[in-house]
């Protein structure tokens, strides 16, 4: 390891102060941006939507009909040229807008120019297939440029798109098709993931047969997979692409109309289709990639390192970057295979200046061995980026240290799906950095920790998170049902306080400090799994009567799955059980929700009320003693308990 001297951090408060280089060449570097935004926040914000191309200005900034907000009221505008046109009418069609890196080390470079003509392809072509202004097309790709020509496609037609992660099993793409009640699927023979190939088709066919609204299916060809084509209803993506013209007129989009969807985790079993608006969302993630990422596209190579199926890579893998013309890298695959440097050897390759990841692959890097960036030119870097969970602070100065030479700023950005975009992250060349803290609200966003009864907490406290006013990107509601919407986010501390779900401690300086979730969500490397589908997928199987799942902190994902699980007369607690059982859960939701451990129990602890004691199984999955369990309906059951989960995890 390249032993950098901590000599930065300052030892007192553990703060570390912007590099003096980092804030010479800074382009926002004036502290007085957040008085400036807070003496007129709507205001602010209507300045950052002025770096959009509007087709019809807004005739109203922000209208506000708690828990419904709607800004930049009247105005106009297509996602794609203000991500696209524009860019090459003002001569740039010739930048890189994406260095694409495959798995098996192909690799293609994208023009701006030449991605607008593939957009416009793909635009028509989805016209042709009946697609029109509203209508929803879902994407289950993997990390190829056609993922991101499939989404701004949809963008130009004013179609909402849907991207399901590819790693997804048939179920949970299944539960998203028919939500959605998708027109169209755009999807790959096969992708490519740790030297396997996954069978994306086959997994989509099995999904296509339960939702009946599919008519059309794209098949992008990448691994030469053997798949399928049912006559009528799909076709090889190239070749319907390759018919169509690369001029496509844009859709006149209202600032208020749903640029996409994206399905996220709850506390129930459905997962709920979060919907962005054009003019909002795309302002947000616009302005804070340009800051937050002190960005500049004449000189900047930026790398948002994680799958774009999440929330992530659609705000900072696609539309901020392409909106500030950015030059971006693509990578397909997991970042440490073939080889555990590939993630070096690219950032070496490319000259990546900006690496915006998640904690889960940072701290994967670190265990892959602390010295290995030592061993590439990382001289490129200027800026290292958090996001998805909360970030230890021994893994934040591995970062800062190992890879980033102690001379990067750290950007720990805290936001969720619902968001759209980042709402607290410290600003590179102005904040003094805490390792393990996102600080403050970036400029023109609120925030506020509160006690139970909605009163902001006293510094040094604890609390809930909540945002009291609107922001830009705020979802606009849960697709097709907005009393759940309000009642997820709007009414624990009132309909004008959206209540983010999170807990989180302030400081004596009044820094936030993320504490995890308040509900029943689970983060598995930086996903988002909600128990209640998870046990769905468990209970789905026919030797199954009964589950819950509690998360055991790990080291490197965040959690890992406990499932406690109660079989149907009849089935045997076998070892070829348990690992079937974990098989299944695999298949139908995805590897990313694969159980670590499955405990067999003769019952589940319920209290007398009849509702699981989560307490209690989260105690058993963490291996520590149980707290109270004087409410348990049956206190015999602990004992037992202790011990299948003792003999499950071999914890003796
Ligand atoms: C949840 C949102 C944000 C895009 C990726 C995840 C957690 C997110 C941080 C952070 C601590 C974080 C929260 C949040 N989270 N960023 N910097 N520090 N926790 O989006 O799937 O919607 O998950 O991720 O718990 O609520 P998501």
């Amino acid at each position: 390891m390249s032993h950098a001297p901590l000599g930065s951090v300052d030892g007192a408060r553990g703060a570390v102060p912007p590099p003096q280089e980092f804030v010479a060449r800074s382009r926002y570097a004036d502290p007085g941006v957040y008085d400036e935004a807070e003496a007129d926040w709507v205001g602010w914000w209507e300045h950052q939507a002025h770096a959009l191309a509007w087709t019809r200005p807004w005739d109203e900034p922000l209208a506000w009909d708690p828990p419904f907000a709607r800004w930049f009221v009247g105005g106009r505008l297509n996602a794609s040229v203000s991500c696209l046109d524009r860019h090459v009418e003002a001569g740039h069609g010739g930048q890189v807008a994406y260095h694409w890196v495959g798995e098996p080390g192909d690799r293609r470079d994208l023009t701006y120019a030449e991605l607008a003509k593939q957009v416009g392809r793909l635009a028509n072509a989805l016209r042709g297939l009946g697609v029109a202004r509203g209508d929803r097309v879902a994407i289950y790709l993997p990390m190829v440029p056609e993922l991101v020509v499939a989404m701004l496609a949809c963008a130009r037609i004013g179609a909402p798109h849907s991207v399901v992660y590819a790693g997804f099993g048939a179920q949970a793409l299944a539960d998203r098709l028919v939500d959605a009640e998708a027109k169209v699927l755009i999807t790959a023979d096969g992708a490519h993931r740790r030297g396997e190939v996954l069978p994306l088709k086959r997994v989509a066919d099995v999904a296509m047969g339960a939702a009946e609204s599919v008519r059309a299916c794209l098949v992008v060809r990448r691994t030469n997979s053997d798949v399928r084509l049912m006559p009528g209803r799909d076709a090889w993506y190239d070749e319907v692409v390759g018919q169509a013209s690369p001029t496509c007129e844009p859709e006149a989009m209202d600032a208020e109309d749903p640029l996409f969807l994206l399905y996220t985790s709850g506390t129930t079993g459905t997962p709920k289709g979060i919907v962005h608006r054009t003019g909002g969302y795309l302002t947000h993630v616009a302005a804070t990639h340009r800051m937050v990422f002190d960005h500049d596209p004449d000189r900047d190579v930026f790398w948002c390192a994680v799958n774009f199926g999440w929330i992530t890579g659609h705000s900072y893998g696609v539309y901020g970057p392409l909106a500030n013309r950015a030059t971006s890298v693509l990578a397909e695959g997991a970042l440490d295979h073939p080889s555990p440097d590939r993630a070096w050897r690219i950032a070496e390759l490319d000259g990546v200046t900006t690496l915006y990841t998640t904690p889960a692959i940072i701290r994967a890097f670190r265990a892959a061995g602390e010295d290995r960036p030592a061993a590439h030119d990382l001289s490129s870097l200027r800026l290292l980026g958090s996001v998805g969970e909360p970030i230890e602070p021994e893994v934040w100065r591995w970062y800062h240290e190992a890879v980033g030479g102690g001379r990067c700023p750290i950007v720990d950005t805290w936001w969720q799906a619902e968001t759209g975009g980042m709402m607290l992250s410290p600003l590179p060349a102005i904040t003094e950095a805490k390792p393990g803290s996102a600080m403050r609200p970036l400029p023109g966003i609120e925030a506020s920790v509160v006690d139970d009864e909605g009163a902001a907490v006293e510094r040094g406290q604890a609390g809930h998170l909540t945002v009291p006013r609107p922001w830009p990107g705020m979802l606009q509601t849960i697709w097709g049902d907005d009393e759940r919407y309000r009642r997820t986010y709007w009414s624990r501390f009132g309909d004008e306080v959206y209540a983010t779900g999170d807990r989180a401690r302030v400081d004596d300086d009044g820094d936030l400090w993320l504490l995890g979730r308040d509900d029943e969500v689970l983060k598995v490397a930086g996903h988002r799994l909600s128990s209640a589908e998870l046990e769905a997928a468990i209970v789905d199987h026919r030797a199954v009567a009964e589950a819950a799942v509690a998360g055991r902190a790990d080291p490197l994902v965040g959690h890992a799955i406990v499932a406690f699980v109660r079989l149907r007369p009849g089935y045997d607690a076998d070892p070829a059980r348990v690992a079937q059982l974990r098989e299944h859960v695999a298949a139908r939701f995805g590897a990313i929700a694969r159980p670590e451990t499955i405990v067999v129990v003769d019952d589940l602890p319920k209290t007398r009320a009849g509702t699981i004691m989560r307490r209690l199984l989260e105690d058993l999955a963490e291996g520590r003693a149980p707290g109270d369990t004087s409410a348990l309906d049956d206190p015999d059951l602990v004992a037992h308990l202790v011990e299948a989960t003792a003999e499950a995890t071999g914890r003796r």
